[in-house]
């Protein structure tokens, strides 16, 4: 129970402190860019220019793909989550005990699932395919009950 409860404090109290988050915003103009595949959730492929030093949730956002985002990258939900393939996972950087956390919780859940919002995009994963998973779960509002004050 304790275990389980220290990452919901550090959650919480993120959510009052944004600057932990990474950044997100508006791709650097001019900047150098990557092409990536975006696997939606029809089946069909979408290749972008992807800003490098983005993320691939603002990415997303910036070709109006539809990954939502609802905690805006604050690391408090899991509807940014994105599956990469193999060899690409492998060779991105670990993700943080948080956004394993919040991976626990995303629909779908695959062994090369990430969060968009924590993976940055470099030249390194130019040409990946980033899979849109079919559903997502945003516990903000599924199976919200609120609670009498
Ligand atoms: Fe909520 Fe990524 S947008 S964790």
């Amino acid at each position: 129970m304790q275990r389980r409860l220290a990452p919901t404090l550090r959650r919480l109290a993120r959510s009052f402190h944004s600057s932990v988050a990474l950044h997100h915003g508006a791709p650097p103009a001019g900047g150098p860019t990557v092409p990536i595949n975006f696997r939606l959730k029809d089946g069909s492929i979408k290749t972008v220019a992807a800003a490098v030093g983005t993320s691939i949730l603002d990415v997303a956002h910036a070709f109006e793909i539809d990954l939502e985002g609802a905690c805006e990258s604050s690391l408090a939900c899991s509807t940014c989550h994105v599956i990469f393939e193999e060899d690409v996972f492998d060779d991105l950087p670990e993700a943080s005990e948080d956004e394993e956390d919040m991976l626990d919780m995303a629909f779908g859940l695959t062994s090369t699932s990430r969060l968009g919002c924590q993976v940055m995009v470099t030249e390194d994963i130019a040409n990946a395919t980033v899979t849109l998973p079919a559903a997502t779960r945003n516990f903000y509002v599924d199976g919200h009950v609120p609670k009498p004050h």
